[in-house]
């Protein structure tokens, strides 16, 4: 109980407080942040809670809505299989629930997109189930404080840190600021790098520190290599407009809009030609976008059509997107950073445009 305390009373002191998703007891919006948090930061999900909550305030509506509006809403948080996810739960509560989400932490975890920890972290908030919480930032925590070595990746390393996250839980009052606290704690102090124990509210009871090995812990897993993949995007202009494609719905970006891509440079300038492109696209700098299993090693290639080029057949797939809209198309992050260049006509694009205009 030592160790609640201690974070409670921290907490209340030094914790965050004023998060959009606090001071609710509300599922949906408890969930929703959740979601959003799993694998993106605080600071990113700041700006697109608010925005997705005044669009799809509550289960209702997000259930209701078709999906193109829900990916669009998201684009730019990545991981959008999380969004396909949070509207087959809306879904799933409103045919399945009643409405209204389901009240305990074993239930909520039948629910599409919702693990363990998220299920548990719901259930802490809104109704103060004494259930256990363990993302990254919490296995951190506990693997410190007990000294469990091991890759928390294993079952049984995992299955230790359960157990402990599970025995060190206050009283149902408490659940809501504790599991807040040990999740700020994790996030602000016991950070994976330069931790600062010098302040840390349960640095006694820390095996870790007590051994001097703070960074030890949790073992750190041998990462494999990322591969890294190569590809050309086609940046097609006519006018105001941008040539952009819906991609299909399994794979990368399912779902989203984004530029023609070609394993190879030749394809591009085939393809470049046969939309009626006058002159070979140019080539601007190379960028990197990591996903989770690989890296995206791309160049952007823009080209610029004629304003009577009818070449182009635009169908379900295809359309011409204006470049004033592209701040609300649902655009992955790293291609609307680029069209936000294009748009903003930056050195860059105008000194490789400038014999093509
Ligand atoms: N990460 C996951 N859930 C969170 C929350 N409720 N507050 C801050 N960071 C979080």
């Amino acid at each position: 109980m030592e160790f609640a305390r201690a974070l409670l009373r921290w907490q209340r002191m030094h914790g965050r407080n004023d998060l959009p998703w606090q001071g609710t007891r509300d599922p949906y919006r408890v969930w929703l942040s959740e979601i959003m948090l799993q694998q993106t930061r605080v600071a990113t999900v700041l700006s697109y809670y608010p925005r997705f909550l005044d669009r799809f305030p509550d289960v209702d509506t997000l259930a209701g809505a078709s999906t193109e509006s829900v990916l669009q809403a998201w684009a730019g948080l990545g991981y959008y299989a999380r969004a396909r996810l949070a509207h087959a739960c809306a879904k799933a509560v409103v045919t399945e629930c009643g409405g209204a989400f389901p009240r305990s932490a074993a239930e909520l975890a039948r629910l599409p997109g919702i693990g363990r920890s998220t299920a548990a972290a719901i259930a802490a908030f809104c109704f103060g189930e004494r259930a256990a919480i363990l993302d990254a930032n919490v296995r951190r925590v506990l693997a410190r404080r007990q000294a469990i070595d091991g890759d928390p990746a294993q079952r049984a390393v995992a299955d230790s840190l359960w157990a402990v996250a599970e025995s060190l839980l206050p009283g149902r009052r408490d659940m809501p600021r504790y599991t807040q606290a040990i999740m700020d704690l994790g996030a602000g102090i016991c950070t994976a790098r330069k931790p600062q124990c010098d302040i840390c509210p349960v640095r006694d009871g820390c095996r870790a520190h007590g051994m001097g090995r703070v960074e030890d812990f949790p073992a750190r897993r041998k990462a494999a290599p990322r591969p890294v993949r190569s590809a050309h995007f086609l940046v097609v202009l006519r006018g105001p407009h941008v040539l952009v494609e819906q991609r299909a719905a399994d794979g990368i970006w399912g779902g989203l809009l984004s530029l023609p891509e070609h394993p190879e440079v030749r394809a591009l300038r085939r393809h470049a030609r046969s939309l009626g492109a006058l002159a070979p696209p140019t080539p601007l700098a190379p960028r990197r976008h990591a996903f989770t299993h690989f890296t995206l090693a791309f160049t952007p290639h823009v080209t610029r059509l004629g304003p009577d080029s009818h070449r182009v057949a635009v169908d379900g797939t295809w359309r011409w997107l204006a470049l004033g809209e592209i701040e609300s198309a649902a655009l992955p992050a790293p291609v609307l950073a680029l069209l936000r260049e294009v748009r903003d006509d930056s050195p860059a694009v105008r000194s490789g445009l400038a014999g093509t205009r």
